[in-house]
Parts: C-alpha cells; structure tokens; sequence
C-alpha cells in the first residue's frame, strides 16, 4: 500500500469494518477493529483495541481517526482487512514497513443486501467482527470475524439473549457473578455470555456449563484453557440427577434445554438464590404425553397439534406461576421471530420477595383435574413437603 493513510482515507464513506491483525512487537492492542457508529445524528468511528482480553473502545471523527491510525496501527500490524460495502481488500506488511495490497475480493452476506441494509439498521449489542476468537474455535466465525452463515440464525439468537441480560445488567456495577448454563450443547451462549460480563463489563465471572455430551464438554473446556478464561469451565452431568455444585449463584440460563431439564434448571436456580434467570425452554414434551380429558379445555384436547400446543403452553404458564410464588418477577416474552426460531418463548425473571402461596393452588388443581404432571410443580412442592 503506498500509505496505510491514503487507502483507509479512501475507504472511510464506504467502511463497514477495518481489522488489524497479527501485532508486530510494539504493537499496543493484540488485535483493533474499527466501525462505524451512529453517535446522535452523525457517523463516527468506533476502535476497538483487545489487550489482555480486555476491550478497550474509543470514538473517533475521521480526522482523528487517521490520526489514531498514524501513530498506533501504521507499520504494527502484519495483517490488515479494509471491509467496504461492495468488496474487502487485505494488506500485509512487507519488510520495509510499507504495506503490499494481496487480495481483494466481493463480500457475500448471508441473505444478501436485504440481510445487510437490515442488520446495519439493526446494531447488535455484540456486533459483526467483534473480536470473540473463541467463537472461531467454536464453527460460529470465521477467522475474520465474519458469521459463518450457516450460523447466523443461532448467532440471532444469542445476541439477543445477551441484550436482555444486559436490559438487567447494564444498571449494576460489575463484582463478582456466578452465572450456571444448564444444556449448554456447543455452548455459544456460554462464551459469548462470559466475554459479555467478563471481558466487554468487567465482571468477576464464575461460570459454569452443564451438559450430558461428554464429547461436547471436553471440546469447550479446551477452548475456554486455550484463551485462558480461567472461571469458565464446563462440566458432564444430568442434571435431572447428578450432584452439581452446591452454592449461592446470580444468574441461571438455559437456552433450549430439553424439555423437564428446564425444570431441574430452574428449581435449581431458586434453591441456590440465583436472582436473575433466563430461560427459553424447549420440546415441553412431559404435559403432552400425561394430560387427559377432565374439564373445560377437553375442546383443545381432541387434537394432536392443539394438544401439543396446549401442553407447552401449559407447561410454560405453570413455570412462570411457580416462580411467581417463589419470590420471582416474572416476565414471560418473545425471546426472537418466529421466523428465526418457533422456540422463542423466554422466562425471565428476577427475585424481588419473600415467597408466598396464591398460584400454587390453582396449578395443582388443573394437574389434577387433567391428570398431568409438571416437574418443577412436583420438585416444588417436594421441597415444601420436606421442608414442613
Ligand atoms: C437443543 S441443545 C441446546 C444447546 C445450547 N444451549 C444451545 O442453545 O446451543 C440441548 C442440550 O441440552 C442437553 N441436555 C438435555 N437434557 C439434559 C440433562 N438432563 N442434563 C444436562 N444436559 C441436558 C443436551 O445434551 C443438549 O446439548
């Protein structure tokens, strides 16, 4: 490049994103992203430099923007990417200091220019190209920073789980959090979860992940080991049985647990005092296979497909009414569109009382009535049992 200033003055109106990469000795960040940011009614530029896994973020007019670029980035970085919104181009450094343009190509967007002109509209909490290199580890980047495609509707999803977290977080002044993800699987939301509150919010994060998969658990943890994130481990149980940690936690997610290890996962969140949770259940298979004819809703059991619907809904409705008796604010709302995903139901919820008894009763009386069990109705009232 004859001056990283001339390309990247040249690139600014069309800019979607600049990485610098590969740090030279000297280099101050391991890794500056920068993006475009509405700030009121003007374009500004936003860098974002990773050192230490921590995120250090300032805002720039383009003016002090190649200036930011001259002094801390020019002749640092082996590997830089121009992202525009017709085409990238790459440039690495030669021996001289100057930089060699050696690819250039068009930029495919998952769903096309519809897909783009929506997601620059909408700007997530986390965005395209931030620096999660874990997330390359795990299939959902690409090494670039780019969604893989085929990842983009699970990558929706997060993202917006991590925004709703952060609807309650964002108040709070970061200390220490235990946070407990219950079926984790692959565990996206687990990372991403952890670089929220760890690396972008400063948090004293103790994070664990629960799953069946043995194969899936080791996988994570060497992918938590190899980027040091030393409070992020992940552990193989069932958690419908299995002696899992036994303490005082914040936070319990789960995101598409199955079916009644939600149940376990939340009966577990409200013994061990989690103020917030967030969840979004899904197959609420248990009603379905139990529920029979007994009352006034026989008409919405004639139907296989109205039964199925009824039982989650069922399902969902006797949660929030348990939690709400348990001392729980209960919001139950639509997690993502129904187009991205139909399990887009989520329980959120947050402890703000002592418990009283008012939906109990009721519930046990509609499992009576139509003969179904419900796990966290079952656990709940066996704890009470105990308890008396
Ligand atoms: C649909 S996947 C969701 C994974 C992840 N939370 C996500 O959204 O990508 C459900 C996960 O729950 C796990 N799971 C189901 N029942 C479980 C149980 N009783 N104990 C622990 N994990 C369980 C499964 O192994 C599976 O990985």
């Amino acid at each position: 490049m004859p001056a990283l200033q001339t390309e990247l003055s040249a690139a600014l109106p069309q800019l979607v994103k600049a990485v610098f990469s590969q740090p030279m000795e000297g280099a101050e960040y391991a890794r500056v992203t920068i993006r475009p940011v509405k700030i009121g009614r003007d374009t500004a530029f936003q860098a974002e430099g990773i050192r230490d896994n921590k995120a250090f973020h300032f805002n720039f007019d383009s003016g002090a923007l190649l200036r930011f670029a001259a002094n801390t980035l020019d002749g640092r970085y082996r590997q830089i990417l121009l992202m525009q919104s017709e085409g990238a181009a790459q440039y690495v450094l030669r021996r001289d200091g100057t930089y060699k343009k050696s690819g250039k190509s068009s930029v495919p967007r998952p769903g096309g220019d519809a897909a783009l002109a929506h997601n620059r509209e909408k700007r997530y909490l986390l965005a395209e190209g931030e620096n999660i290199p874990a997330l390359v580890d795990l299939g959902v980047f690409t090494p670039d920073m780019r969604i893989v495609k085929a990842k983009y509707d699970k990558y929706r999803q997060i993202n917006r789980f991590v925004e709703l977290n952060d609807d309650s977080f964002s108040k709070l002044e970061p200390g220490k959090l235990t946070v407990m993800d219950f079926g984790c699987g692959k565990s996206y939301l687990t990372f991403i979860l952890y670089y929220y509150f760890a690396v972008k919010r400063g948090f004293d994060v103790d994070m664990i992940g629960y799953d069946l998969k043995a194969d899936v658990v080791e996988r994570c943890n060497a992918v938590a080991a190899k980027y040091g994130y030393s409070s992020l481990r992940f552990e193989v149980a069932d958690v419908s049985r299995d002696k899992l940690a036994d303490r005082q936690i914040d936070l319990l997610v789960t995101l598409h647990a199955c079916d009644t290890a939600t149940d376990y996962a939340l009966d577990y969140a409200v013994r061990h005092g989690a103020k917030y949770i967030f969840s979004v259940p899904c197959c609420q298979h248990e009603i379905n296979s139990s529920i029979r004819k007994g009352g006034d809703l026989d008409i919405l059991l004639k139907h296989g497909i109205l039964k199925e619907r009824l039982s989650a809904l069922l399902t969902d409705a006797i949660r929030a009414d348990v939690l709400e008796d348990l001392g729980y604010a209960v919001d139950l709302i639509e997690f993502i569109d129904f187009e991205h995903s139909p399990k887009n139901l989520m329980i959120r919820a947050e402890r703000r009382r002592a418990p009283r008894e008012k939906n109990l009763p009721r519930c046990r009386e509609l499992a009576e009535t139509y003969g179904f069990t419900q796990t966290l109705l079952s656990l709940t009232d066996s704890a009470e049992t105990t308890e008396s």
